[in-house]
């Protein structure tokens, strides 16, 4: 059942530190800076030599995050639609690990990209929350996020979980491939290790409930972040669109002037990501909506006066590592579309036109 709470979403995104506490759970340990992937012990991908990660949806902004994390450490990697893939055509070898990112293992675009790397020559290995799925299956190698289940069509826990896992397995792939620890190793694990208690404090916390009410008239929600959490940008307004109904769009902060800038107006708020790295850079996006009449809402550490100053609301979160900070937001964009669709009294754990797991073409 819901337990107490409306909807499957609301009850799944206040599950989160329980879920994270699961897909951490024996994997990491902040103190030695050790690893322990079950089936990954050192020098599992000493052969590798580029990633490449396949998944769509709310499981390809997971991907972009995890791609953005291993590239930054000096591990060659990027990130496909899994249905632009094919088409795309990308070179792989033995040498090539793909990685299939999906919550339920079954989604039939990831599942053709896969078989085709596996095609190709490549090492395939899948991420997913589902044992004994599709993808487990047939990849050579699988990690299970260890969310548990997910009922609400719009993925929320399975999310946060996915990205923990690509953060543990890029370290991982990080150490064997390049051959060292990367420099900030203890403290992304430590920051890991704090995430169910800082995402429980954004839940006890979180103003998302009166931000969405006071926003509730606008013509369009548009969604800013840069680097590590550009995809957070994307996926706050996939989540915001898949349930509310209302038009959301996500961008690259430094993409806004060259176009979509002309869209905005004061019926158009815009919610900026911060992280505590390049934060100087998007606070000059975030002038730039405002001079324009737009509100702006940032997504940010407490502590940081000058963004406080300047936004017009503020959805807080915990200090972190600015490479794990990005779930944090991910959370307060989760309650906020939640409340907006609420507000809205939209079908929260089904929306229209859409099914949990898509297993056609
Ligand atoms: C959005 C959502 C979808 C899925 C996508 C991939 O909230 O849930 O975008 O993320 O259909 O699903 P999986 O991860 O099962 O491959």
């Amino acid at each position: 059942g819901k337990g107490g709470y409306d909807h499957y979403m609301l009850k799944e995104i206040h599950e989160q530190p329980t879920s994270l506490r699961q897909t951490l759970r024996g994997r990491a340990d902040p103190a030695t800076g050790d690893i322990a992937l079950e089936d990954f012990p050192p020098g599992t991908f000493e052969e590798i030599s580029r990633v490449q990660f396949v998944a769509c949806g709310t499981s390809y902004h997971a991907g972009l995050v995890g791609s953005h994390f291993i590239g930054s450490r000096g591990l060659p990697a990027q990130t496909f639609l899994a249905s632009e893939y094919a088409v795309s055509a990308p070179p792989v070898d033995e040498n090539t690990l793909v990685v299939g990112v999906t919550q339920s293992g079954e989604t039939a675009d990831t599942l053709s990209a896969l078989r085709r790397a596996e095609a190709g020559g490549a090492r395939t290995l899948a991420v997913t929350n589902v044992v004994g799925s599709t993808a487990a299956r047939e990849c050579d190698d699988a990690m299970f996020i260890r969310a548990g289940p997910e009922i609400g069509v719009a993925a929320t826990k399975t999310f946060s979980s996915q990205v923990v896992s690509l953060s543990l397995l890029g370290e991982r792939l990080v150490r064997d491939v390049v051959g060292r620890r990367s420099d900030d190793t203890q403290d992304v694990l430590s920051a890991l290790a704090d995430l169910p208690d800082h995402v429980q404090r954004i839940l006890d916390y979180t103003k998302a409930h009166r931000v969405a009410k006071r926003y509730r008239d606008s013509d369009s929600y548009f969604f800013i972040g840069r680097g590590s959490v550009f995809p957070v940008a994307l996926e706050g307004a996939l989540k915001f669109k898949e349930i509310s109904y209302e038009h959301a769009e996500g961008f690259a902060a430094g993409e806004l002037k060259h176009g979509p800038l002309a869209l905005v107006t004061p019926a158009t708020p815009v919610f900026a990501v911060f992280t505590g790295r390049h934060d100087r850079k998007t606070l000059s996006n975030m002038k730039e909506v405002e001079a324009r009449g737009a509100p702006v809402v940032a997504v940010a550490s407490e502590t940081n006066e000058e963004i406080v100053q300047y936004a017009d609301d503020v959805l807080t979160i915990p200090d972190t590592h600015p490479d794990v900070a990005g779930i944090l937001a991910n959370v307060q964009l989760q309650l906020l579309s939640y409340h907006a669709a609420a507000q809205l009294d939209r079908p929260i754990d089904k929306p229209r036109n859409l099914a949990k797991s898509v297993t056609v073409e």
